[in-house]
């Protein structure tokens, strides 16, 4: 059986909201899922025995890009992270209103780059209340599911 860990940063709960949604979808298409807020993730437990890692943070901050306050730290130590090669997955919510709309995401999609894993589709931006973005966190899902599954 395939299997996913999805890590998550969530400061109001949307994030948070996303994730649980991806969990259940990939659950249906029969992926073993470990869904873990990032208070009690580490980075020696991404890839390793997962075929995908899905990592997700709001983005919080004015004019400096910040992660939600309980991924930052996570995020320092992901030079660590062993994911060469590895199947890996980003989404984050945020909001068009501000200067840098999901830039936590595009922090992560850069530290991927660097650490060599495979980033399997397009990073999922989410403006504003996910409940208005169910279909596009739907399809982005089963394409994750279909790369991981591969
Ligand atoms: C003080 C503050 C700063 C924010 N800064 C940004 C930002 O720089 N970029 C962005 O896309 N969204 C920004 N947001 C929007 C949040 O990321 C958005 O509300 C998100 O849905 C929160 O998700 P969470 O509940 O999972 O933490 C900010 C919101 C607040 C209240």
């Amino acid at each position: 059986m395939a299997k996913a860990l999805i890590i998550y940063g969530s400061t109001t709960g949307n994030t948070e909201s996303v994730a649980e949604r991806i969990s259940r979808i990939l659950q249906q298409t029969g992926i073993d899922v470990s869904l873990k807020n990032v208070t009690t993730a580490k980075v020696e437990e991404l890839g390793g025995e997962y075929d995908i890692t899905i990592l997700g943070s709001s983005t919080w901050g004015d004019t400096d890009i910040e992660f939600q306050e309980d991924f930052a730290p996570f995020f320092e130590e992901l030079d660590k992270a062993k994911l060469q090669g590895k199947k890996v997955a980003i989404f984050g919510c945020g909001d068009t209103s501000y200067e840098h709309f999901c830039g936590a995401v595009d922090l992560l999609e850069e530290k991927m780059g660097q650490l060599g894993a495979l980033l399997v589709n397009e990073p999922l931006r989410i403006d504003g209340d996910p409940g208005d973005a169910q279909s596009d966190i739907d399809s982005w899902t089963e394409e994750v599911g279909k790369k991981a599954l591969i």
